[in-house]
């Protein structure tokens, strides 16, 4: 504990002396996510802050995927992620040729892509979306035929909910998300009476429909808010517990939870190593920023 909060000190006067932003997905473990964050959120949330921002310097403690689209909404400003292997089994699954192949397949139906992807695959692509907003969008499109990529779960789970035809991308997967199984919600449920569940869209439609809500990692923080259900599962990453325990310290948070090894590549040493070296810079091709960021400005316009 002392070594951290010298640490969180350490890397609290660098921030002070550069014109830096530090940017915390709900995923990051409590010391970085509390002890160093300017802003906290969920993935629509911080692209958001992103795209505000007015620091020379951003510091994305979350994936890859996530520093690229705040790359791409800010090409003139040094974008930091604190190690380049914190990928994404999502990301990784699809490539642009990829999509050029399914725009073949499929011609005139529009393409929406999940965030969680490369922003190459981003800018073969009409608009983004994120778990907060994935049927908005969807809805959103004048098409009855929409091309949704990478999250085969999510897009299940959005399929669900609308009127429109889903072709979907089959090995798109969150390798956290498709651990969980419906039994482990039922098994709580019999423990815990007045049980709330609460799960990520990136799980498997069984598992969504065992849950009281599915929504992004901070619309599971308004729902818990919202409930007066004292004991909570949360069907996600780890450290979502590990930081809602704080915001609700009344609340029993019954523990599940699958950790990811991308997000957990971000630690408070290597966060301050980042700061210290100006390390590591993500960077986009020009041709790609200016075609991905016409996808994800269209949605953060949808809100
Ligand atoms: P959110 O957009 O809900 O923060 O999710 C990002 C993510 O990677 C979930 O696995
Ligand atoms: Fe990707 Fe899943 Fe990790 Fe989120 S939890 S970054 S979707 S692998």
């Amino acid at each position: 504990i002392d070594m951290a909060m010298e640490l969180i000190a350490k890397i609290r006067d660098l921030k002070k002396q550069m014109n830096v932003v530090v940017l915390g997905h709900n995923y990051m473990t409590p010391d970085v996510f509390y002890g160093v964050s300017d802003f906290i959120g969920d993935s629509l949330g911080l692209a958001r802050k992103a795209a505000e921002t007015e620091a020379d310097i951003i510091l994305f403690n979350g994936v890859h995927f996530m520093a690229e689209t705040a790359k791409v909404l800010n090409p003139h400003k040094t974008v930091l992620i604190a190690d380049p292997d914190a990928g994404c089994s999502l990301a990784e699954s699809i490539t642009a040729e990829d999509v050029r192949g399914l725009k073949a397949q499929y011609p005139g139906a529009p393409v929406v892509t999940y965030v969680n992807c490369t922003a190459a695959v981003k800018a073969e692509t009409d608009i983004c979306c994120t778990s907060a907003n994935a049927l908005k969008v969807v809805e959103s499109l004048d098409s009855d035929e929409i091309i949704f990529l990478p999250d085969a779960y999510l897009a299940k789970n959005v399929a669900q909910k609308t009127n429109k035809k889903i072709i979907s991308w089959e090995r798109g997967k969150c390798m956290v998300h498709e651990q969980f199984t419906p039994r482990d919600i039922q098994a709580a449920r019999r423990q815990y009476g007045d049980l709330l569940v609460v799960s990520h869209p990136e799980c498997d439609t069984p598992v969504t429909a065992e849950s009281d809500f599915a929504g992004s990692t901070s619309q599971m923080e308004d729902v818990i808010r919202d409930s007066s259900r004292k004991n909570v599962m949360l069907i996600t990453e780890c450290s979502m517990a590990d930081n809602l325990r704080a915001v609700f310290p009344e609340k029993n948070f019954v523990s599940t939870c699958q950790t990811c090894p991308h997000m957990k590549k971000i630690t408070l040493p290597k966060v301050y190593e980042a700061l210290l070296n100006m390390q590591y810079e993500v960077t986009v091709p020009d041709d790609i920023i200016a075609r991905a960021r016409k996808a994800v400005e269209r949605m953060i316009a949808i809100g």
